[in-house]
């Protein structure tokens, strides 16, 4: 039976039941974590494989930004009694759409278009969450992650200016998108279970992996690209 109790302060989080508590510090932990991760091996090493001063300007916004959202995950973890080391990727092993070996600009412009737009529905999902300090963080963030999938998308247009760089580009997302479905968790998942019932998140990992290939396919057909076969 869905509970759908409305969780607004830290105190009242702190008499909530403990599998409510362990849910929620489970989310801000991966979280953390990961936007940590992502920022240490895809945004800070971009910067210097942006190709012009502009594009340096705005990757260090995007770094910055994604360095800032594990600072607000790992400041609400703490809050909730997480260790901080538990928020770090030595001690929690990151997602594995971040194992992708970055070595250039357009495989970044390529994981920004498509991760990033995950990254959105993830987010996007928090925003009705029960848990009140988890959901105003999920709105903080959400203008953020939607700039950068913006960006990805605008330099990824850039890109496919020419026939080369449209070839780059279509060859980044052959080898970056098979990973990116795995974002989502596994179908039927037993702490998704968790997670609806308190009304901590909305939708099943299987509707949003659903929805997420949908919008892939729009946002990369809309490039005049196409998506691989899985
Ligand atoms: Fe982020
Ligand atoms: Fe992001």
């Amino acid at each position: 039976m869905p509970t759908q109790q409305q969780v607004e302060t830290i105190e009242e989080f702190r008499d909530m039941p403990k599998e409510f508590q362990d849910a929620v510090r489970k989310i801000v932990v991966s979280h953390a974590v990961n936007e940590l991760y992502g920022a240490q091996v895809f945004d800070e090493p971009a910067i210097a494989l942006a190709p012009d001063p502009y594009a340096k300007w705005l990757t260090c916004r995007v770094a910055m930004e994604e360095y800032g959202h594990h600072v607000r995950f790992k400041e609400l973890g703490t809050e909730l009694g997480v260790e901080p080391k538990a928020m770090t990727p030595e001690n929690k092993t990151p997602l594995s759409i971040f194992e992708f070996p970055l070595r250039s600009w357009t495989e970044f412009c390529v994981i920004k278009l498509l991760a990033d737009l995950g990254e959105i529905l993830q987010v996007e999902d928090l925003i009705q969450c029960s848990f009140h300090p988890l959901r105003n963080l999920a709105r903080m963030t959400m203008p953020e992650e939607r700039f950068h999938a913006q960006f990805g998308k605008d330099f990824c247009m850039d890109l496919c200016s020419t026939e080369t760089g449209r070839q780059g580009v279509q060859d980044a997302i052959d080898r970056y998108f098979p990973i990116l479905p795995a974002f989502f968790g596994k179908s039927k998942s037993q702490n998704n279970e968790i997670f609806r019932k308190w009304g901590i998140k909305q939708r099943r990992n299987e509707e949003m992996r659903e929805d997420y290939l949908i919008q892939a396919r729009k946002v990369v057909e809309g490039l005049g690209l196409h998506l691989p076969t899985l």
